[in-house]
């Protein structure tokens, strides 16, 4: 290699070095050290010193300590790594003053602490105290200290401090030479309160704080009310709820809270008493860390209470608000912003105006969809001038959570104001579960989707996107909105040329993008003369079984019962290859003896004649009883049974009008298959029937 390249890469290696040293630098100074002598079953002799460094951990460091002896001579101790040290008795004397100080040092330098000068008479520090004895009411505790118990010390001074599990702050006391002491302050009952208590002997330090030593102060009858409210799953018709309330609060339950007792009262008046207690809920009643729900529907109950009592009595009747019949009014009402730790909702009630002065609080609820009941879920009620809400939490992302508003009254009257749906973060959603082609016209189309399911949709949709492509069309994308959520949805597909082929695709789109594509193709009809020509012929399909049947009836009565099992067994021509019972369809509705007119038809020729073999007994049936009734109910349906086009199997046949509001697209689920009615109309018009005084003649 050229030196003079290896010269370059020399300096650049020594330049990254001295930098890095000169980043590092010395080590920063040691804190103060702080000495001891400590005093246990026996007291020591040497002193104890321990001290803190801010050190850089990629740097070993070490430390000494170091002293003043009274005659000037400065000793020191090594100690390596560790924060801790030691100095001899043998270097030091009784009752003196001793500076000491601590060196830190590392290979990029040494730093010294500041210099403290001790008492030698006066370090001795004595163990903590430890609790010999407490009482509840008065709340009192008393200890021993080691100072009582080493001949050469007595007990100097002690400090007791105390906190209640409601109060988290320390509150400290000193008492003097005391070993005990009584809690003069107010009690606050049911609480537990803690204890530590630390004392120096005659002379020298403080002990540290003792071990806490915990007592319950006495008990007394909860105060209050409980926090009820109801979890209804995220349906709409509160139907299925299960009653739900908070845990009471320590600061109010006054001792351990023993149970609940449930009044229900049903819409028959009939009120049913529930004594649960927490040792033996009996599957009745299901706690987490903060709140309960009673693992029963609310079905069919008009007011329901809860009350929490403990060994010493009970809060009061906390009732359930009864929600007012009506609908929520609306998603716009109100505003939620989340992610995973927070979930805030805001409203104006500008909005509920009217209703404002009768408001007396809102509650403000969320239910994870997907939930069981009683679970995922939590309310907070706020005051009527509160117009935002937030609450913490874990909140899974992808998952819809519902948040819903109500007011409620004085007289525990709730009203539904709004809900929404939020997601703490939004993902792909799912592929729609249907996607088809409703209606099929020449230039024209629709689609019909179903809009994908809450719990597929991994955050909020907010269109579904939707193109479609043909060899003459080009590609086209719309986007259609995705509220509201529910119900399916349609898109109308105009301009499309006559029996072409074209391509449709859908995906649900989310902030996070769209899903999975589904795709499905149509082909458009011929132009619109032929297709009604067509649907005329298809309508004649249609009608002829029962026509032929009504025919068959008539005649055999026309002629006398002998003749009336004519169509069971004989071969009868098919009916369905003739232009004649195009006419009939419009005249369903008028008396039998219509069909006794000739039809204005030119005279058939006859040729080849079909013939099928058609069971009679079940298409009688069905169209007498059928025709008779309702002659011309839209929503009419008649069973076939035919062994030609489908077996045995009996198949719905969809009258006349639906067959219209259905659009005679793909999907129709009638008597007969879709193939037939593709088939070339041309040939049927060769083919032909007796007319109607054919069969009167015969
Ligand atoms: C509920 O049950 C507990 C324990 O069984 C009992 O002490 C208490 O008195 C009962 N409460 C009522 C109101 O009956
Ligand atoms: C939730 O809110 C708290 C308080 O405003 C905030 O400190 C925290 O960063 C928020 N969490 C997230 C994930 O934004
Ligand atoms: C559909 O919405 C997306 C996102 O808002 C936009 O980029 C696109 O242009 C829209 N397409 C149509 C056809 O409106
Ligand atoms: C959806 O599928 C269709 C047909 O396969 C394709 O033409 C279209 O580009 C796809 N859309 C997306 C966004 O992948």
């Amino acid at each position: 290699m050229d030196p003079e390249w290896l010269l370059l890469i020399l300096i650049g290696n020594m330049s990254i070095s001295f930098a890095l040293e000169g980043l590092l630098g010395p080590p920063y100074p040691p804190s103060k050290p702080e000495c001891h002598i400590p005093c246990d079953e026996i007291c020591g002799v040497d002193i104890h010193c321990n001290w803190n460094h801010r050190f850089d951990p990629r740097v070993s460091t070490n430390y000494s300590l170091h002293w003043e002896t009274a005659h000037n001579v400065v000793d020191h101790v090594n100690t390596g790594t560790s924060l801790s040290g030691l100095i001899g008795r043998e270097h030091f004397s009784m009752y003196s003053e001793l500076p000491v100080w601590v060196q830190a040092e590392s290979k990029y330098g040494s730093a010294k602490s500041q210099v403290v000068v001790f008492n030698t008479g006066n370090l001795v520090k004595p163990s903590p105290p430890i609790f010999t004895r407490s009482q509840q009411d008065p709340l009192e505790i008393s200890w021993k200290s080691i100072c009582n118990l080493q001949s050469h010390l007595s007990l100097g001074s002690c400090d007791v401090r105390f906190r209640n599990e409601v109060e988290q702050f320390w509150r400290e006391e000193e008492i003097g030479g005391q070993v005990n002491y009584e809690f003069s302050g107010p009690v606050r009952p049911g609480l537990v309160y803690e204890f530590q208590v630390r004392c120096s002997c005659a002379t020298g330090l403080k002990s540290n704080w003792s071990a806490t030593h915990k007592i319950m102060s006495f008990e007394t009858a909860p105060t209050g009310q409980i926090d009820v409210w109801k979890d209804c799953g995220v349906s709409a018709t509160n139907n299925d709820c299960v009653m739900t309330w908070k845990k009471i609060p320590i600061s109010q339950a006054h001792g351990q809270i023993l149970g609940y007792e449930v009044k229900l009262s049903s819409n028959h008046n009939m009120t049913e008493l529930v004594n649960i207690s927490i040792a033996e809920p009996r599957g009745l009643l299901v706690c987490d860390e903060h709140q309960c729900y009673l693992n029963s529907s609310l079905k069919s109950v008009s007011s329901a209470s809860v009350l929490a009592y403990n060994a010493h009595g009970a809060t009061m009747h906390s009732y359930l608000a009864i929600p007012e019949p009506g609908k929520a009014r609306g998603e716009d009402f109100i505003n939620v912003t989340m992610n995973t730790e927070n979930l805030t909702i805001s409203w104006d009630p500008s909005f509920w105006l009217p209703d404002a002065k009768s408001i007396d609080e809102y509650v403000v609820q969320y239910k994870q969809a997907g939930c069981h009941l009683g679970k995922g879920f939590d309310w907070i009620r706020v005051n009527k001038s509160c117009t935002s809400v937030t609450f913490t939490g874990q909140f899974e992302k992808y998952r819809p959570y519902q948040v819903s508003l109500f007011t409620v009254r004085a007289n525990q009257q709730s009203h539904h104001i709004s809900s929404v749906i939020g997601y703490s973060s939004h993902g792909i959603p799912a592929k729609v579960p249907l996607f088809k082609v409703n209606s099929i016209a020449a230039t024209h189309a629709t689609l019909l989707w179903e809009p994908v399911p809450l719990d597929m949709q991994n955050g909020l949709i907010l269109y579904y996107k939707i193109g479609i492509h043909g060899k003459t069309h080009g590609k086209t994308v719309y986007n259609v909105s995705a509220s509201p959520q529910d119900g399916n949805k349609t898109l109308e597909l105009l301009n499309l040329s006559a029996n072409q082929e074209y391509e449709v695709w859908i995906q649900a789109v989310t902030a996070a993008g769209p899903g999975a594509n589904v795709t499905t193709s149509f082909i458009t009809t011929q132009p619109e003369h032929l297709e009604l020509k067509s649907k005329s012929h298809l309508l004649a399909f249609l009608l002829l079984p029962a026509i032929i049947c009504c025919l068959l009836i008539l005649f055999s009565f026309h002629k006398g019962a002998d003749k009336a099992c004519l169509c069971i067994n004989e071969k009868v021509p098919d009916p369905y290859n003739s232009t004649i019972f195009k006419m009939t369809k419009y005249r369903m509705n008028d008396t039998i003896p219509w069909i006794w007119i000739p039809i204005n038809e030119p005279p058939p020729t006859m040729s080849i004649l079909e013939v099928v073999e058609i069971q009679c007994p079940v298409c009688e049936q069905d169209c007498l009883s059928e025709d008779q009734t309702r002659p011309a109910a839209p929503s009419k349906r008649c069973t076939c049974r035919t062994n030609r086009y489908s077996g045995d199997e009996y198949r719905e046949m969809v009258d006349s009008e639906e067959e219209k509001s259905a659009g005679g697209g793909a999907g129709r689920d009638d008597c007969w298959s879709s193939s037939e009615e593709e088939q070339d109309m041309s040939g049927y018009e060769q083919h032909f029937m007796p007319t109607a005084v054919d069969i009167l003649n015969a």
